[in-house]
């Protein structure tokens, strides 16, 4: 019983932390249908693959899964199809049109004419001279025709011409294109005759330009360029492809979408051909390769995923005139570019990766969501600063200088994206908004900076995950019964303690009722405690425990009773290792003499009835295991997301005169209900409650100790 409590509570822990990301990538099931599937109203989705690929059973039962599109990564270019002239090797090319054939996926040609993986015979004589126009125009056509109308019947669509444009910066007198020995026998020329020579072979087969560097904004320029002066020249040209070989830190979203833009002026169909977001900042032209064991940080991969997520959401935008994207190479195993880079969807073991669910995960609904420019600074603000903000949803938005950083996120996300990315403005700041709404109430959080940990200066902070960090307050509905009123207020003091069993000097914070230091009365005692990471400030800080109890004494919904806040000694142990934690250390300080010395020198009703422990997530652990070891302590319990009770485990039903028991509705709250059911069914007093719209976090405990205390020492 209490190995499965413990790991129920290390689950429920999990989701008090303030980055899911940084406990590693989280083992994800496989999946029962594919990326094609999820994107089938929007356009194909394709994979670049290699002979293995298409001979393993496994890997091909996943492309089938996940794809319905292919381009063979190899097998098709000029000089494996063609390495001398006329001495053609189809085995390779063969192998994949067969597979394309036999499974009814559809087949991308890839590709006819490239400066780069072609035999020189196309272009140079033995000697190594150039060849004339004439000789060059022979022998495309020779090859370009054989493999065309070898695969006629699978291929669908075909880059014919590959990477012609120049890179940047084109300097001044030098030509736009790249000057490779086609361009300089033929000029610019050599293209459209490969787009003539391909159409003629297979006028139904749609006929690409494809390059990289594709939303670079003079590259992209110069590619429409030269697709324009082609289309104007009456060149069988139907599309653009944008390789899309990307990094974590570009290009920018804005540049993808313009780059879109500007192609689908002037033809009507793009494809993604070589997608694959690496995380290091190469970009084309000078790619570092790296091969070897993945070492990838977390903040990586939330760089990746967000990269992935952004792009996907433009893509989608773009449907009407994106119809294929493409990923090149199956898994990062496979990937030209090494699996250190880390580049693709699914990992070196062919599993998918989060950002896989990510990508395919998409809510339609939120790609229109309009986001309310009503933004207001964050309550939780330190003096005059602006950010972080909130807004009327409960979108929050971050700004930060760093104006020499090349990476800054914010812990804070949705579900498990593991944050959000900020961007960089013209001006060096970062600035991001939460994909979505976050849960209203109370939410701990921290900056990451090229993977150094950092506060956000904007912010007060708060101790949680062991650590004085960064809050941010989503306004809830409910806010109200905690709210700052004109009532008479308790006092909540700092109190300080000698442990001889820890031979140290312990710190305490009480809270005392409005009118305790007025009259002579007597009061119970709560002893309530924070979880894991966190400290004896965390329940009058973040809680408002003090302002909860202020507002519920002036409402006459409760008797007024002292509360009793202290550090749980609950941060030595590490995530993981909960299992192993002593408890005893904390009884004997509690028990002994934290209670002795409360009772000393407050005016408390120094009895077991007008006492009580409670706690939330690790302090619920604690609560649940001290009261069953000292029965004569408490008389009240209070588990708050912190575990259950079982009739059975309570040696003496009359030990105990109440039990609360809640948690978030986010939490799996079912397990909490049950628990209050069983109890209530064998005779004890017992209240169950689920804080609705709100996980593991303090609007959850702070409604907790709302719905507790009436409850108490009745
Ligand atoms: C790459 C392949 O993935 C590698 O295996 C090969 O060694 C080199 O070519 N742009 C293209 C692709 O159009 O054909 C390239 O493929 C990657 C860059």
């Amino acid at each position: 019983m209490k190995k499965i409590l413990l790991a129920g509570l290390c689950a429920l822990m999990m989701g008090a932390l303030p980055s899911r990301a940084q406990w590693g990538p989280r083992a994800i099931p496989e999946p029962t249908d594919g990326l094609k599937d999820a994107y089938k109203d929007y356009f194909m989705v394709g994979v670049a693959v290699n002979n293995r690929n298409v001979t393993d059973a496994d890997q091909i039962k996943l492309i089938k899964r996940e794809f319905n599109s292919i381009t063979a990564e190899n097998a098709m270019k000029p000089q494996p199809t063609e390495p001398r002239k006329g001495e053609c090797n189809w085995e390779d090319a063969d192998r994949i049109a067969d597979f394309c054939r036999q499974n009814g996926i559809k087949l991308r040609g890839h590709t006819l004419m490239w400066h780069s993986q072609i035999g020189p015979w196309m272009y140079q004589d033995e000697n190594g001279n150039l060849l004339s126009k004439e000789e060059l125009y022979a022998n495309m056509k020779h090859h370009i025709q054989a493999v065309v109308n070898r695969y006629k019947d699978v291929v669908y669509c075909w880059d014919v011409v590959n990477e012609a444009v120049a890179d940047s910066p084109v300097y001044p007198g030098r030509p736009e294109l790249r000057e490779s020995p086609m361009y300089k026998i033929a000029g610019e020329e050599f293209i459209y005759k490969a787009f003539e020579f391909a159409h003629e072979a297979d006028p139904k087969a749609l006929l690409f330009y494809n390059d990289y560097n594709d939303a670079e904004p003079a590259k992209s320029q110069r590619i429409y360029n030269l697709v324009k002066r082609m289309k104007d020249a009456g060149v069988p040209v139907d599309g653009i492809g944008m390789q899309g070989h990307y990094n974590v830190y570009g290009p920018s979203m804005a540049d993808v979408d313009a780059a879109i833009k500007l192609y689908s002026q002037v033809v009507k169909h793009i494809h993604i051909t070589e997608l694959d977001i690496r995380i290091n900042e190469d970009m084309g032209g000078g790619l570092r390769f790296n091969q070897g064991q993945a070492q990838v940080s977390d903040w990586e991969r939330t760089l990746q995923q967000d990269q992935y997520v952004n792009l996907f959401k433009v893509l989608r935008k773009h449907k009407d005139v994106i119809d294929c994207v493409t990923f090149w190479n199956v898994s990062d195993r496979d990937s030209w570019l090494g699996a250190n880079n880390y580049p693709l969807l699914f990992d070196s073991n062919y599993k998918p990766k989060q950002s896989y669910l990510a990508v395919k995960g998409f809510d339609p609904k939120m790609d229109n969501v309009v986001v309310k420019e009503d933004f207001k600074p964050s309550e939780l603000n330190q003096p005059g600063q602006e950010y972080p903000m909130v807004n009327s949803q409960g979108y929050a938005r971050f700004r930060v200088n760093a104006p020499k950083a090349n990476s800054v996120i914010v812990s804070l996300g949705l579900g498990g994206s593991g944050g959000t990315v900020l961007h960089k403005d013209a001006d060096g700041f970062w600035t991001g908004t939460t994909a979505g709404p976050m849960d209203e109430g109370f939410h701990y959080y921290h900056l990451t900076i090229d993977g150094g940990v950092f506060n956000d200066p904007g912010t007060e902070n708060f101790y949680g995950s062991t650590r004085w960090e960064s809050g941010i307050e989503i306004p809830a509905h409910d806010a109200a019964f905690y709210a700052e009123r004109d009532v008479p207020h308790g006092n909540v003091q700092q109190i300080l303690f000698w442990s001889a069993s820890t031979n140290q000097l312990r710190k305490a914070f009480v809270y005392t009722p409005p009118q305790y230091e007025k009259n002579k009365k007597k009061y119970p005692v709560l002893y309530l405690q924070h979880g894991w990471g966190e400290n004896e400030f965390a329940w009058h800080v973040q809680g408002h425990a003090n302002l909860i109890m202020d507002n519920l004494i002036a409402d006459g919904k409760i008797q007024p009773f002292i509360i009793v806040m202290t550090y749980g000694m609950t941060n030595g142990v590490r995530i993981g290792g909960l299992g192993g934690f002593n408890y005893n250390d904390f009884q004997t300080v509690l028990c002994d003499e934290l209670v002795p010395y409360v009772d000393g020198h407050f005016r408390t009703i120094a009895k077991k009835d007008s006492r009580a422990m409670a706690g939330l997530s690790m302090g619920g652990m604690e609560t649940h295991t001290i009261t069953l070891a000292r029965p004569e302590m408490f008389a009240y319990y209070g588990l708050l997301s912190g575990g259950v009770y079982t009739p059975e485990e309570i040696q003496d039903p009359k030990q105990v005169k109440g039990i609360f028991i809640g948690c978030g509705s986010k939490e799996g709250p079912d397990r909490i209900m049950q628990a209050a059911a069983d109890l209530q069914a064998a005779g004890f007093n017992a209240k169950g409650y689920v804080s609705e719209g709100t996980a593991h976090e303090f609007l959850t405990w702070r409604r907790c100790l709302y719905e507790m205390a009436p409850m108490l020492f009745k």
